[in-house]
C-alpha cells in the first residue's frame, strides 16, 4: 500500500490531528512510541520523557483521547512513575464524551511479578480506572491489594497478549492503545495483536547502547512484524509516522 504523506508544518489544529489518527468502529490495538534519530527509546537519563517534544506530546494526548484503555508494561510504570490517567485538556474531554467514552482512559498494567508501585495502586478520584493484566500466579495477592474486579489473570506465568486483548474487548474496551515499553511491544508484535504502530521520530542523537522501542522476545530472530505507511506528518522537525500492520 502506498502511504499518504502529509506535510504539516508550523501550526496544526486539534481537529487535524484527530482526523489524522481517527479509527473506524470496532476493536483495534495500536502502539505509540517515540524514538531518536539513532533509534533510541530513551534519552541519556534512561527515560522517554527526555526525548519528547511538544509536537510529540500533542499526538500522544490525541492518541490517548481516542483510546478506551492504555496498556503499559510494569517496567515502564516503575521507570516513568505512572499514576492513574487523566485527560487534562477540556477539549479532549469533550472529544471523549462525544464518542461515548469515560472522561479518562482506563490504565491497564501488565505484570508477571505483581510488583507495582503504590502510586499506581491508589485510587485517584480525578483519574481513570485501573486494571491489572497479570499472571495467574500473582492474581490472588493483587486482588487483595486492589480488589478482584481490577485484576485480570491472562496467562499462567506470563500474560499472553491475545488473552489480554480479548479480556479488554470483553469489558467493552474496544480501542486499546499501548505505550510500551520495549519488552511488552516485543511480545505483542510476536503474538500478532498490534494493528497499528504510531511512531514519533525525534531529531536528536543520543548514541550509546540504550533500549530500542522493541526488545525482541528471547530466541527470536528475523522479522517480527511488517507495516504499511498510513501517513507521515512533519511537525516542526519531528516526524509522526502512522503505520498499519500489513495484512497476512
Ligand atoms: N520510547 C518510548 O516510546 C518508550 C515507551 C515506553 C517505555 N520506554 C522506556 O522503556 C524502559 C522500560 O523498558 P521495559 O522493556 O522494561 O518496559 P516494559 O515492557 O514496560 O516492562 C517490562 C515489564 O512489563 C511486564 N511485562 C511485559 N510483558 C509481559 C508479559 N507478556 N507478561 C507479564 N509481564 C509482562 C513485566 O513486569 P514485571 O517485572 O512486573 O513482571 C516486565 O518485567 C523505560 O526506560 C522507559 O522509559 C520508552
Amino acid at each position: 500500500m502506498g502511504g499518504m504523506v502529509t506535510m504539516l508544518s508550523g501550526s496544526h489544529s486539534l481537529d487535524q490531528l484527530l482526523e489524522a489518527y481517527a479509527v473506524g468502529p470496532g476493536p483495534v490495538v495500536r502502539a505509540n512510541f517515540v524514538s531518536t534519530l539513532d533509534g533510541h527509546a530513551t534519552g541519556g537519563d534512561g527515560l522517554s520523557g527526555s526525548i519528547n517534544s511538544s509536537a510529540d506530546k500533542q499526538v500522544f494526548d490525541v492518541l490517548r483521547a481516542l483510546a478506551d484503555v492504555v496498556v503499559v508494561g510494569a517496567g515502564t510504570i516503575r521507570a516513568e512513575g505512572y499514576g492513574r490517567l487523566r485527560t487534562e485538556d477540556p477539549a479532549l474531554v469533550q472529544v471523549r464524551r462525544a464518542a461515548g467514552r469515560a472522561d479518562h482512559p482506563t490504565l491497564a498494567v501488565v505484570t508477571a511479578s505483581g510488583d507495582l508501585p503504590e502510586k499506581v495502586m491508589v485510587d485517584d478520584p480525578d483519574g481513570g480506572a485501573l486494571l491489572v493484566l497479570c499472571a495467574r500466579a500473582v492474581s490472588d495477592d493483587l486482588a487483595e491489594r486492589i480488589g478482584a474486579d481490577a485484576v485480570v489473570p491472562a496467562g499462567a506465568d506470563l500474560v499472553e497478549p491475545s488473552l489480554a486483548v480479548e479480556a479488554l474487548h470483553e469489558r467493552g474496551l474496544d480501542h486499546v492503545l499501548t505505550e510500551g515499553g520495549p519488552h511488552l511491544l516485543g511480545g505483542w508484535l510476536q503474538a500478532g495483536v498490534v494493528d497499528e504502530l504510531c511512531l514519533t521520530i525525534r531529531p536528536v542523537v543520543v548514541g550509546g547502547t540504550g533500549p530500542r522501542i522493541v526488545e525482541a522476545p528471547i530466541g527470536r530472530t528475523g522479522e517480527l512484524a511488517h507495516f504499511d505507511l498510513r501517513h507521515a506528518l512533519a511537525i516542526e522537525s519531528d516526524l509522526m509516522l502512522r503505520y498499519v500492520a500489513t495484512p497476512d
